[in-house]
């Protein structure tokens, strides 16, 4: 099995040169280098330039790094995507995703850019019609070299007129939606920010609803995010235990044979066994 933990996905604004300096030492999975929402139409260029500079000098070590371009229909996605296709991150992330075509096309017009064949697309899920489209868009993976769904939930907020109130209840369906299209075609899928970076307990409260829904992971603001989300989004300890009892038990001569077993009183099947075997390889492969 090959895993790659994506729990904690730190945004920082690409104009930020701290925050893309900082980044080298902090103990997130995953980057995104930012050149839309939080970059102001006067530092696109600089922003651009800045994140180039960062993406080609590295030290970025184990951590993913991923570069958010300005939509394509937008005066500055094009050069962004330019400058993506050249520095070579590890994931292009598109935002605005509407339909299966718009993340194709910007797969291919980074292939003809002389962009990296390894280089992956992500998909930022955030509108109305990208919440109807989930399933089409996870379905052209394979052309669009795919490999996660990103929820932009401040976006999502706005276009729909909803509200965050009440644990996120209004937006709940169209994160499960994205959830159940990622799945169905073998794709992570990472939850939306927390914007009150200094509520710590109403984060953690976010976090483990996240888990809940099946989230791999969820998109960071702040650092101070980084410790909590790591703790959530890993296996907890009891978790791996059960896990490694599971797989030892059906590993006992007697149950070789057996679909199903009693492990303290649960039923226990093989496919159990499976979800065990991933939660132990998981571990193991946050442990090393
Ligand atoms: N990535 C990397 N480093 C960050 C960071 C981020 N997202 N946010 C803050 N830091 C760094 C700061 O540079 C500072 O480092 P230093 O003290 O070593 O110089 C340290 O963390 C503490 O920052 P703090 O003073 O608490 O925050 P701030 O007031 O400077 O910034 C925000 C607050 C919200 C403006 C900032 O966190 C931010 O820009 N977040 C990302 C926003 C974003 O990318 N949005 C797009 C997607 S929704
Ligand atoms: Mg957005």
């Amino acid at each position: 099995m090959t895993f790659r933990p994506r729990r904690s996905v730190l945004y920082m604004p690409g104009a930020n040169a701290r925050a893309l300096e900082k980044a080298r030492t902090l103990d997130a999975d995953a980057l995104i280098l930012d050149l839309e929402d939080s970059v102001a139409p006067a530092s696109k260029g600089e922003a651009r330039s800045l994140v180039a500079a960062a993406v080609k000098a590295g030290g970025y070590g184990r951590r993913e790094v991923a570069i958010r371009i300005n939509g394509l229909d937008t005066p500055w996605g094009v050069e962004d995507l330019k400058m993506a296709a050249d520095a070579s991150p590890h994931a292009i992330l598109v935002p605005k995703v509407a339909e299966a075509g718009d993340i194709v096309t910007a797969s291919r017009i980074h292939m003809a850019m002389g962009g990296a064949e390894a280089t992956r697309m992500w998909a930022m899920i955030e509108t109305p019609m990208a919440i109807f489209n989930a399933r089409d868009i996870a379905s052209a993976h394979q052309a669009a070299r795919l490999s996660c769904l990103v929820l932009g939930t401040n976006d999502l907020l706005k276009e729909t007129r909803a509200t965050a109130a009440g644990g996120r209840l209004a937006i709940l369906p169209f994160l499960s939606m994205t959830v159940l299209a990622a799945r169905a075609h073998g794709l992570d899928v990472i939850d939306g920010v927390y914007n009150d970076f200094r509520d710590e307990q109403g984060f953690r409260a976010e976090c483990e609803q996240g888990r809940i829904l099946g989230m791999d992971g969820k998109t960071l603001i702040h650092p101070g995010q980084i410790g909590v989300c790591n703790e959530l989004f890993s296996p907890a300890p009891e978790e791996v235990a059960w896990s490694h009892r599971i797989i030892k038990a059906f590993k006992l001569p007697e149950n070789e044979k057996k679909g199903v077993i009693t492990i303290d009183g649960k039923m226990v099947e093989r496919l159990h066994l499976a979800m065990a075997e991933r939660v132990a390889a998981i571990a193991d492969v946050i442990a090393g």
